[in-house]
């Protein structure tokens, strides 16, 4: 039985859990605040609550119920708009969209308000900037965005008071209702046993499958891997950092060690969807959908991991993640194989890692053209060399020769230069909906020069390339 507690009541069900637990909630439950809209992951109009204990604290994240398997919901506090009703007056966030017109056909209202309900209950700093990435996954057809901006200002100035991160505190100033202060204790006393998992599709947090197969995977069976201890967890020991498969793009964004190995690492996930879909997403799934512009994919590439891979005999096998990918959407995985987790070597002091995305819209959209690069540089000489790039080429790809051709040269414009011409070789870029070959050409130039412009701003301009490349 699928057990949790959903707003203030406790679910045991026996449903299948490859259903969305979107139409669990409109269609079981009948709460229909929680809106449809685009059923991808793309409008935030589906947006609900996830509290999850974690060492005895509750933590809670906004996701997309639209592409999240229902048996993910196993054990945990799910909250809907209507779970965060006050008796007889409206919430802050609730008055805060009211009282600054943020508000017109309100079909995207809920999803807005249960996303600064998620802001509010965060750990996250209380300032407007993380209040706009909250809302970042929800889009609005008529209000304007400047209203709802407004009143994720007001909610902030509000929150801004707050002493300490506290359900009471929350509670008093109108942010959620009296309930939530009983969920942790209600939780433990949940007895969670591992859903019995039936062989079928591995899911982990659902975010590309279901977008591809949501109907399939809700007739067939699932076989749920987000809550795999073995495949979990962020670890830095002896140089080496291991990030199990399941992590999120959330949890590398939390994970201050691995922030402060990579300073721009925030800046660069950023780029990587919505909060909602950094809060479900898979590293694993994103390396496995083998898209050949999967931002993390791209990411890892350029930081030279490996993989390991488990099989159905617990037996592990481990390979770089540039062997990997064998053609379009095809690599190096069995059947009864699992990709395990992913290890990639520290970087130096010497070290500068970067990453660019060109999209169409800043968040949540796939890349035209992404690219990352790893440099360790002495004495002005380029001593190791890893890029990578993605939407040129059946693959996310590993560029073997352009990265080799790096290696021993001196940290100059003729060397970036040759190396473009070099890479313009490795590419092979088609013509599709994201811009035409030639196009994509460019951009993949462009963004290899804006690696260097960005890590050595003093040293090189746009302009020192373009004219002569
Ligand atoms: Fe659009 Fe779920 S319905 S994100
Ligand atoms: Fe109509 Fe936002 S108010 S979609």
């Amino acid at each position: 039985m699928i057990t949790f507690i959903l707003n203030n009541k406790t679910i045991k069900t026996p449903e299948h859990s490859g259903m969305t637990l979107l139409d669990f909630v409109r269609y079981h439950q009948r709460l229909t605040g929680t809106k449809i809209g685009c059923r991808e992951g793309d409008c935030g109009a589906c947006t609900l609550l996830v509290g999850e204990l974690k060492n005895n604290t509750i933590e809670y994240q906004s996701i997309t119920s639209c592409i999240s398997p229902l048996g993910n919901a196993h054990g945990k506090h799910i909250v809907t708009i209507e779970g965060t009703n006050l008796k007889d007056k409206l919430t802050t966030q609730q008055e805060a969209m009211k009282a600054n017109y943020a508000t017109q056909c309100g079909f995207c209202t809920p999803g807005f308000v249960v996303a600064l309900t998620g802001f509010a209950l965060s750990n996250s700093n209380k300032n407007y900037s993380n209040a706009i990435d909250a809302i970042s996954g929800n889009i609005c057809r008529c209000t304007g965005y400047k209203a709802i901006e407004k009143a994720a200002h007001q909610v902030v100035e509000k929150l801004e008071n707050q002493e300490e991160n506290s359900f009471n505190w929350l509670i008093e100033n109108e942010f959620i209702p009296e309930y939530f202060e009983s969920i942790p204790k209600r939780l433990k006393d949940i007895e969670i046993k591992d859903l019995n998992q039936p062989k079928g599709k591995y899911v982990s947090g659902g975010t590309d499958l279901y977008v591809q197969q949501a109907d399939h995977l809700a007739d067939n069976n699932v076989h749920l891997i987000a809550e795999k201890d073995y495949l979990k967890g962020i670890k830095i020991e002896n140089e080496i950092c291991t990030i199990g498969t399941n992590a999120t793009v959330s949890d590398l964004w939390n994970h201050t060690q691995l922030n402060s190995i990579l300073p721009n690492l925030k800046k660069h996930l950023k780029l990587v969807s919505s909060e909602q879909i950094r809060n479900m997403a898979s590293l694993g799934g994103n390396l496995v959908n083998a898209s050949p512009i999967g931002d993390m994919t791209i990411l890892f590439l350029a930081l030279n991991s490996n993989i390991t891979i488990l099989n159905s005999e617990e037996k592990e096998r481990s390979l770089a993640l540039k062997n990997f990918y064998q053609g379009y959407k095809t690599y190096d995985l069995k059947n009864d194989e699992l990709l395990k987790s992913i290890q990639f070597k520290l970087p130096t002091e010497n070290s500068f890692f970067n990453f660019e995305k060109v999209c169409k819209r800043t968040h949540l959209d796939i890349a035209s053209v992404n690219s990352a690069i790893h440099l360790s540089i002495e004495n002005d000489k380029i001593f190791e060399a890893h890029v990578s790039i993605g939407g040129v080429a059946a693959i996310p790809k590993y560029l073997h020769e352009t990265s080799a051709f790096l290696i021993g040269k001196p940290l100059a414009s003729e060397t970036i230069i040759e190396a473009n011409q070099i890479l313009q070789n490795e590419i092979s870029p088609i013509s599709d909906v994201r811009g035409t070959s030639d196009y994509k050409r460019l951009l993949g130039r462009q963004l290899f020069f804006a690696h260097f412009t960005t890590l050595f701003p003093k040293q090189f301009t746009l302009n020192d390339f373009v004219q002569h490349a």
